[in-house]
Order: structure tokens, then C-alpha cells, then sequence
């Protein structure tokens, strides 16, 4: 067990907020409906001109840019150390590093650790034979004694992980698509060879990786078959579910795997956020912590709000546990929404995530937007034939990652051409141009929430304390560092809330979701009224 005392090695992660870029959909130069490398460096300034403007963030974490067939959108790289032709090459690539860098912003890529394209040349020099030396570099095994797959394990994205090959008479395991052969892991020239790669990216300037599927790294020897999962509803439950998947999730060579890694990248001063998921059967997010000891360069995600019920006490439940589970040095963050979810704008409504948005830059914990969630941008529709299906379970990923929404004109500003995915429905009121001028709008929300969160060392580093509001509706809690305490009010309800906190007197306004119903400087404590729906962030002065 981690002496929970012991303080932590800080990382400059601990108190940035990060924005993950979707490039596909960011902004297209190259006039093919495409986000691209330079469009990201084009509009760099909307997320931080480097001296004190736009919306303020401190990091960029960018999903897959590699040269891929683009199966899975980049998910299945071809070519771990070149950027696809589609987002630009090498040398846009650098000058992006130096232009984030120049604005003193950092930047993180998606490292795919668990699995590669099938049309990457390792995995083609592996089907080639089952006497080639990198067969082994995947995993292959004879058909069970039926003629059928090795055993009962399942892809996440539906059906059997295993794919048999005609040529060589053997299946390969893989966790997602058939068009992404797992690595296997247990061979160290796969794991000299990924190492060798993250050091690359590191040296081209990389400061950090967002490590994707991390639970699925590593797969029985044995090859045993996963046990049934007795909750299991079949037609309600997604199909991976029918599973307890104790022979390919979270093996202990995962977190062994994974201390090395964070301590590869501590020698960068370069971070690590690692993609896991909360085990069907207990909890691995601890175990994530630990095993990256004392390197607090490196953090599990945690997604633990992004599916809860809209109740005060639910929410307040799951982030006093989490408080709980961690040391009171270590990182945490929250995550509510990315590129596989349905936007928190739809998922919830538009004043929810207005509150959202509140609660996140006010937790303790790094917090992650995704692109457009700071303009409350809604999921859009799919052109016919276009969507992320391409074998995969429904429901399609493709209605979280339309065009970004600058402007009012033609493809909301994002490209001359017909966009790859149609633009948001709404995208003349919802866009960077027109939200910059309206005061209560969502961009205007999180610019002075990013902006309060950066100035102060209360929501920096201060712990976190839950607060009995006297009302179920109310979620409130504080943060307090030294002396100082920030007091945070969110009223999930829509109707209005009157509460009542005498011994809190008269604290400072500093961010309410609705400016203009708020121009009072102090509030009132002893008769307290909350619009619905309404959030405020009040300074204590004690
Ligand atoms: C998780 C990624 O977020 C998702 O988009 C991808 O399809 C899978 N991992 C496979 O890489």
C-alpha cells in the first residue's frame, strides 16, 4: 500500500486544463473537407495566444496523426513515426511543436500501444508466416479442437477477438477491429521497439501522451477462457459485457508496464494520461495511481461523472469516494466528454453543462475539454455511408466529432469544401465568433472559469471539502488552501433553490453561470436564492 503521506512529484500536468483536438475535425487549409496539422497551428490562438488571450488553456492533447489506413480514424497506425499525409508530415509537425511551445502551451499525442494497423508492416511481415520472426510480435494461436476461435474471448466493438487467416491456418487476437491485430506484449522487441518510439516523439518535443486501451495490453498466456458475467442482460448490455474479462483486462504485468513508461517519460518532464476504464469487478483507478509510485507524471483518467444520473447527491457521492480513494497530494482529473462519447451538450442539455463546465474547472483535478464543449456544441447527424461504423458496434461515434464551429459562414468556417461530417445544426448561433461577443455565452463561461482556475492557488491545489447545502438539489463544496477558501454551489434542479448558510456571511461573486442575472458583488449567505439550473462560485474571504 502507498504511504499515503508520501508527496508526490509534481508534474506540469497537475495544473493544466487540456483541450484534445479531433484533427480530422479541427480546421481544414488543404481544401478536402479535412482537418489538418496546419489548420491546428492556424487557429492556435483561439486556445492561447501566449500572452494572456483566447480561451486559455495550457495543453493540446491531439488524437492520432500517424499515417494510418484510417479504419478507426488513426486508432490503427501503419506507421508509428511519420505523421499521414492526410494531416500534413514532419516538418508541419515541428513547427507546430514550436509554435504550441512559443505560446507556452504543451502538446500531447496519442500513443496506441495495445495494437497496430493490419496493413502496418510488422503485422504483414508477421501473417506472412508462421516461421517469420515477427509472428510472434502478434498474437496467434492454433483453432480450438472444433476448428473455431482459440477461445471465448470477445472484441470490444462486437463478436469474436479472434480473426482466422486462411494462408497460415492460425487466428490473431484482436481487441477492437480485425483491422487491429493486438501486439503481443510479452515479446520485449515489441516493447523495445514501442519504447524506442515514444522516446522519438519525445525528442521531436512531445510532452506527453495520452496512452490509449490501456487495459487490454497484455492477454492470458494460457489463453484461458474469460468467465461468464452473471449481471449480464443479454439485448440490454453491450455484448462485450457478457464477460468478466479477468484473462485480458488489467493483467499485473499492465501496471508494471505502465510504472516503466511513466518513468521513461518523467526523464522528459513529459506526462502520461492513461485511457482505463472502471473494472466490471472493483476499482483499478488506485491501482493505476500506485503504480507509478511516486511519478506524478502519469494518471489514470477518470471518467467516473461522464455517464452519472443528474442528481446533486449522486454526483456529490461519486466525487467525495473519489476524494476518499486518492492521497490528498495526488493528481486527479475529470473527464465529460471525447471523440467516442455523445457531447455532454446533448448527453445532459445545454444548462447542465453550463453547470458541468463549472464543476469541472473548480474540482480538484486536471480538467479535459473536448473541442467544442466550450462553445456547447450539440452531436450533428451522418451523411449517408460516412460514419465510424465500418464494423463496429452502434451507436456510431461519428455525431461527437463534427466540423468545429467558428463562424456563421458556409461550413461554420472550418472549410472551403463539403466538410468529411455535416456541420452542427445550429452552428450560427453556437460559434467561436459569435459566442466571443455575447457575454453569457458558453465560450465567454469557460474563458473566465480557465481564467479564475489559473490564478488561483484555492482551485489549483486546495483540497476539497464536501458541504452540507440543506438541500439535495444543492451540490456544494469547498476548496481551501491556507487560509483561503473558495465556495462552489451548483443547483442541479430546474426550479429555484433558497438556502440557507449564515455562518458563510457575505463571500465575494467570482463566476456565476448566468453573468447578467448575477450583478451583485456579494452574496448573501443567510437567504441565499439559486435560479435553476444556476452555479456560482463565491470567494470566502475568511
Ligand atoms: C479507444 C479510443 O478512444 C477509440 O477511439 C478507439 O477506437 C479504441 N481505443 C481503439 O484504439
Amino acid at each position: 500500500m502507498h504511504n499515503k503521506q508520501k508527496l508526490q512529484k509534481h508534474s506540469w500536468l497537475d495544473h493544466a486544463v487540456v483541450y484534445q483536438i479531433y484533427p480530422r475535425s479541427f480546421k481544414d487549409t488543404t481544401h478536402n473537407g479535412v482537418g489538418d496539422l496546419q489548420g491546428i497551428i492556424e487557429r492556435l490562438d483561439y486556445l492561447n495566444d501566449g500572452q494572456g488571450g483566447g480561451l486559455g488553456v495550457d495543453a493540446i492533447w491531439l488524437s492520432p496523426i500517424f499515417c494510418s489506413p484510417m479504419i478507426d480514424f488513426g486508432y490503427d497506425i501503419s506507421d508509428h513515426r511519420n505523421i499521414d499525409p492526410l494531416f500534413g508530415n514532419l516538418e508541419i509537425f515541428d513547427e507546430l511543436v514550436a509554435q504550441v511551445h512559443k505560446r507556452g502551451m504543451k502538446l500531447m499525442l496519442d500513443f496506441v500501444p495495445n495494437h497496430t494497423s493490419s496493413s502496418h508492416p510488422w503485422f504483414v511481415e508477421s501473417k506472412s508466416s508462421v516461421n517469420n520472426p515477427k509472428r510472434d510480435w502478434y498474437v496467434w494461436h492454433d483453432p480450438g479442437p472444433d476448428g473455431l476461435a482459440p477461445n471465448n474471448w470477445l472484441s470490444v466493438f462486437g463478436g469474436s477477438a479472434w480473426t482466422f487467416d486462411e494462408q497460415t491456418g492460425q487466428y490473431y487476437m484482436h481487441t477492437f477491429l480485425s483491422a487491429q491485430p493486438d501486439l503481443n506484449w510479452h515479446n520485449p522487441e515489441v516493447k523495445k521497439e514501442m519504447f524506442g518510439i515514444m522516446r522519438w516523439w519525445l525528442e521531436r518535443g512531445v510532452d506527453g501522451f495520452r496512452v490509449d486501451a490501456v487495459p487490454h495490453l497484455f492477454e492470458d498466456k494460457k489463453l484461458r477462457d474469460n468467465p461468464p458475467n452473471p449481471n449480464y442482460v443479454p439485448g440490454q448490455d453491450d455484448e462485450y459485457e457478457a464477460q468478466y474479462h479477468v484473462y485480458t483486462n488489467n493483467l499485473p504485468e499492465t501496471l508494471a508496464l505502465i510504472k516503466e513508461m511513466g518513468a521513461l517519460l518523467d526523464e522528459h518532464n513529459a506526462a502520461m494520461i492513461n485511457e482505463v476504464r472502471l473494472g466490471q469487478r472493483g476499482d483499478h483507478l488506485r491501482d493505476f495511481y500506485e503504480a507509478c509510485g511516486d511519478n506524478r507524471t502519469c494518471q489514470p483518467f477518470n471518467f467516473r461523472l461522464l455517464n452519472a444520473p443528474w442528481q446533486a447527491q449522486t454526483y456529490r457521492e461519486i466525487i467525495d469516494k473519489l476524494e476518499k480513494l486518492l492521497w490528498p497530494d495526488c493528481s486527479a482529473n475529470w473527464v465529460f466528454g471525447n471523440h467516442d462519447m455523445s457531447r455532454l451538450a446533448i448527453r445532459l442539455d445545454r444548462p447542465r453543462a453550463r453547470l458541468v463546465a463549472v464543476l469541472q474547472m473548480t474540482l480538484r483535478g486536471t480538467p479535459f475539454i473536448y473541442y467544442g464543449e466550450e462553445l456547447g456544441m450539440i452531436d450533428g447527424g451522418l451523411p449517408p455511408k460516412r460514419d465510424d461504423q465500418r464494423g463496429k458496434k452502434t451507436p456510431s461515434r461519428d455525431p461527437a466529432r463534427t466540423p468545429m464551429q467558428w463562424d456563421a459562414s458556409k461550413n461554420a468556417g472550418f472549410s472551403d469544401t463539403e466538410p468529411w461530417l455535416p456541420v452542427g445544426i445550429d452552428y450560427k448561433e453556437y460559434n467561436t465568433a459569435s459566442e466571443l461577443s455575447d457575454p453569457d455565452s458558453f465560450l465567454n463561461l469557460y474563458k473566465v472559469l480557465i481564467g479564475l482556475r489559473k490564478t488561483s492557488p484555492v482551485l489549483l491545489d486546495g483540497k476539497y471539502e464536501s458541504l452540507e447545502t440543506g438541500s439535495d438539489q444543492v451540490l456544494g463544496f469547498t476548496r481551501n488552501l491556507d487560509k483561503k477558501k473558495i465556495l462552489v454551489l451548483l443547483n442541479f434542479s430546474k426550479q429555484p433553490q433558497v438556502l440557507s448558510l449564515p455562518q458563510l456571511g457575505r463571500p465575494g461573486l467570482l463566476c456565476a453561470t448566468e453573468p447578467s442575472l448575477r450583478p451583485e458583488q456579494e452574496i448573501d449567505c443567510q437567504k441565499l436564492s439559486l435560479n435553476p439550473l444556476e452555479s456560482l462560485v463565491l470567494d470566502l474571504r475568511l
